[in-house]
């Protein structure tokens, strides 16, 4: 038997309705504050990644998906959305209008990691950017939106912590300062630190080796280094966020793991998640667009893992069930022309409707059948049924049962249904 490839996994019908559940709310919340879908190409020219997000990050040195085609170019299956987003603004000069783009996305990543609970190689983003104003109001309301999505969802306990990473003017006077740090750690750290160290120092806080996270922990904070500029933005956020009641905490060593992030960046926490306890991350990347060949355009978003979004829901979710309304059973081969007929015409009505013909099979059998789709109504065309141009309607929340002529099935599934 060939399986699906490891980090990979199928959706199933059963758990369909969840992840319905999650995107119909992102379209409907996200559209109300201006927000408008994008839709990228899962593969892009690796280059785009290695310039935007960085050639020293995890994701790009260890973690890509890279090929090369037919032509001999270089490919890359996207590990994340927001560089093949800034990629697709600065090609359609969607900046040419005067004010902000608000994009968003849902969709499939890929990074090569190591499988485990939360943690896939083919995993889904639903994620927002906007690009155009560097005015902490944006970090602030698109903040808000964030957790009004988790409200909407039913998501409690999430811990917003945020950070300012500094922009190139303050960044350079932290980086000596940890630098300096690190040198004298350098002996006790891993091999991967010592080639962060040399390629990007920032980048030791992704080590997941404990005893290098306990380095790590005591390290020179950025907060500490901001210039004047980002501090000021950073107290304005605060504020911000303060005024439209949202809860966070300030976590002076949340570095994220992409290099394009200046000023404000942050991650939400679930204890529930595990290991992989990290929801969702995001901040400002003020210098990206530019990086790409861009005008210089201010950027922020964020990306919830859609993975660890339908782990975390609660069990009282208002999941849609994709259960039929009405399961049509024909007994006899006779039947089945009028059971067509029948469906079609509740269809167009707007019902959900299933016909399995299976003339032959016995009545008791088929109501099983009906009973595991969990369908409300079974109509059931049997001989006599036929022949008096009538159907049986039988409700399976309560047994009761009738008949009516055919023209009037809908108006009676309408009676029964208390419509
Ligand atoms: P990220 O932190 O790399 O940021 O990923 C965002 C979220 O995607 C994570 O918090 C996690 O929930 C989910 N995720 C990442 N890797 C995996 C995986 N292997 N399996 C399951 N879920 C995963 C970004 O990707 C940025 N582009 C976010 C952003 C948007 N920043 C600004 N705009």
């Amino acid at each position: 038997m060939i399986e699906a490839p490891k980090g990979t996994r199928d959706i199933l019908p059963a758990e369909i309705g969840r992840w319905r559940f999650v995107e119909d709310r992102a379209h409907a919340l996200f559209e109300r504050y201006g927000f408008r879908e994008i839709r990228t190409p899962l593969f892009e020219r690796t280059e785009l990644f290695a310039r935007g997000i960085g050639e020293g990050s995890d994701i790009v040195a260890k973690e890509m998906y890279t090929f090369t085609d037919r032509k001999g170019r270089s490919l890359t299956l996207r590990p994340e959305n927001t560089a093949p987003v800034a990629r697709a603004f600065i090609e359609h000069g969607l900046y040419r209008g005067a004010g902000l783009q608000r994009l968003y996305y849902i969709g499939p990543m890929f990074r090569y990691e190591r499988p485990q609970k939360g943690r896939m190689r083919q995993f889904h983003q639903i994620g927002v950017e906007v690009f155009g104003s560097d005015h902490p109001a944006v970090d602030a309301e698109t903040l808000e939106m964030l957790m009004s999505f988790l409200r909407v969802l039913g998501i409690e306990s999430a811990a917003l912590r945020l950070n300012s990473v500094g922009d190139p003017v303050c960044r350079p006077s932290y980086r000596e300062a940890l630098l300096a740090y690190l040198k004298e750690q350098r002996n006790s750290m891993c091999e991967d630190c010592h080639r962060r160290i040399a390629d990007n120092p920032l980048r030791c806080f992704d080590c997941k080796v404990p005893a290098d996270r306990d380095i790590m922990a005591r390290a020179p904070a950025i907060i500490d280094f901001l210039c004047a500029e980002c501090r000021g933005h950073f107290d304005r956020l605060r504020s911000l966020l303060q005024a439209l009641d949202i809860a966070h905490t300030v976590d002076p060593r949340l570095v994220r793991g992409l290099d394009y992030y200046r000023r404000t960046s942050f991650e939400v926490t679930l204890s529930g998640l595990g290991a992989q306890n990290a929801l969702l991350g995001g901040g400002r990347y003020d210098g990206l667009i530019h990086d790409l060949g861009g005008p210089d355009v201010p950027g922020f978003g964020f990306a919830v893992g859609e993975e660890r979004l339908v782990m975390s829901l609660p069990e009282t979710a208002a999941v849609p069930s994709g259960a039929p309304e009405v399961v049509i059973l024909a007994l006899e081969e006779e039947g089945v022309v009028g059971a067509l007929v029948l469906a079609r015409a509740l269809r167009r009505a707007g019902r959900r409707v299933v016909f399995e013909p299976q003339p032959g099979r016995s009545l008791k059998a088929q109501l099983r059948r009906a009973g595991d789709l969990e369908a409300r109504f079974v109509l059931i065309l049997g001989e006599s049924e036929i022949r008096e141009g009538a159907v049986a309607i039988k409700s399976m929340a309560d047994g009761a049962q009738d008949r009516v002529p055919l023209e009037r099935v809908e108006a009676r599934l309408r009676e029964m249904s208390g419509a």
